[in-house]
């Protein structure tokens, strides 16, 4: 078999056999074909598009080019979650807990934050000593030991993605419903998982912007996984505007032990009770009606009970974390500036731009434009209003948490005009718009 007569069939609309895909997968990770195919290639599927059989095989060549866990020795059942990306979404922290607090022992590796989209190991590291690089035996060691886990990805898992990815970024080529379902895919069943929750964003501040384009993806993510005998359940929630209050990576954890006390914003609590249910549902095999009540209930009571709260402070224990600082968030990474900017107009807040907040918050340190950037844990933005809120002009709206007066001054021209205002009342953004999958 050769390359070009692969990219050549899939260029003139063919659909491409499992023999060539695996072919083509197994050939560009060993290096024989080269990073100019492999980029032809995928502008074929990215025009061509693919069927459900070929991105099935597509996400399990991918699966298969690296070394696949099994933790089937340490967890009775391996449930996973997996967030499309977004602004304020601090939503692992607290959920992991919360399920291992539900007696639902968890291992979850996450990755960085790119762009406005914040990532779950950026705000552990917030914490200072909190270690996210462990070794494989420690990851399945502290599975076993304290029922959770949370690590980052390991390079040595669906290494043909993490290549691919590289190339779709510098090629246009990202934004192919095949080729992102098949790239999240690969990575949460090489990670060993039998069950996935997947909370796809859909917003303004959300890789998806418009709501049918989001379900295609999760429709599309939940057959691959079911194809290959996982549960997934795949919920549509918005990201038009932040999720909860903070964005930037000490305020997130700070707002994250809130909500792990039972407190917190009321978007953030009604998110993360969905998430850790239907983890909880799937990990138990049940999916009835009666069994999501049931397991809503059960959260509530562990997030209210100080249970999700204790689990939390295992985690960052067992991974070297400064615990003082979750049992006193006053001791997280502080900005030597806080500024708050407030409203220009009275009325209803009608929009708040999740992407501009994201990117004020980039402004100031919290996020990175490029991989290698470092970041400051200690900067960010955190939001007073959300849409449907009534607000009178000089009323907080955002308060900036800068090191650099410089940054601070570049956030909040972005911020300035952010907030659309209306006369009339607006209606709330709700936390989901669909469910897909698992019902
Ligand atoms: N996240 C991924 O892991 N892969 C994609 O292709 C897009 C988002």
């Amino acid at each position: 078999m050769r390359a070009v007569d692969v990219i050549a069939r899939k260029r003139d609309g063919a659909e491409l056999s499992t023999e060539e895909i695996n072919f083509f997968i197994k050939s560009f990770t060993e290096g024989t074909t080269p990073d100019y195919q492999a980029a032809a290639w995928l502008m074929a599927v990215y025009l061509r598009g693919m069927s459900r059989r070929e991105t099935i095989d597509l996400t399990m060549a991918m699966v298969h080019s690296g070394e696949v866990l099994n933790l089937s020795d340490v967890l009775p059942v391996s449930v996973d979650k997996h967030s499309s990306g977004g602004v304020g979404d601090k939503t692992s922290l607290i959920v992991l807990p919360l399920v291992a607090a539900c007696g639902v022992p968890v291992a979850k590796m996450s990755g960085r934050g790119l762009g406005f989209s914040g990532g779950t190991l950026d705000k552990l590291e917030a914490i200072k000593g909190y270690r996210v690089a462990l070794t494989q035996d420690e990851f399945r060691e502290h599975a076993r030991k304290y029922g959770i886990v949370l690590a980052g990805q390991s390079a040595r898992l669906a290494p043909a993605d993490g290549r691919l990815y590289a190339l779709r970024d510098v090629t246009a080529t990202v934004s192919s419903l095949p080729l992102i379902a098949s790239s999240i895919m690969s990575k949460k069943i090489a990670a060993g998982a039998d069950a996935i929750v997947l909370d796809v964003k859909v917003g303004l501040g959300a890789f998806m912007t418009h709501i049918d384009e989001a379900k295609q993806l999760a429709r599309l993510m939940v057959d691959i996984g079911e194809g290959v005998g996982r549960r997934v359940v795949a919920l549509l929630s918005d990201m038009n505007q932040p999720l909860g209050c903070a964005v930037g990576n000490a305020l997130e954890v700070a707002e994250a032990v809130e909500c792990l006390h039972g407190q917190g914003p009321a978007d953030l609590r009604e998110h993360c009770l969905a998430v850790a249910a239907h983890m909880l549902r799937l990990a138990r095999k049940d999916n009835s009606e009666y069994a999501m009540a049931e397991c809503m209930a059960e959260a509530a009571k562990n997030l209210d009970n100080g249970q999700a709260f204790e689990k939390f402070r295992v985690l960052v224990q067992a991974q070297g974390g400064d615990v003082s600082m979750v049992d006193d968030p006053a001791r997280l990474p502080k900005a030597n500036i806080i500024e708050t900017l407030t409203a220009t107009q009275s009325g209803y807040v009608a929009q708040l731009n999740a992407l501009q907040v994201g990117m004020a918050s980039v402004d100031l340190g919290a996020g990175r434009e490029r991989k290698e950037d470092n970041i400051d844990h200690a900067v960010g933005v955190v939001v007073h209003k959300k849409v449907g809120d009534a607000i009178t002009v000089g009323e907080p709206t955002f308060t900036l948490h800068a090191n650099d007066r410089a940054r601070l001054e570049q956030a909040r021209r972005r911020l300035d005009n952010t907030i659309v205002y209306s006369a009339h009342p607006t209606a709330p953004l709700p936390t989901f718009y669909d469910i897909i999958g698992a019902q």
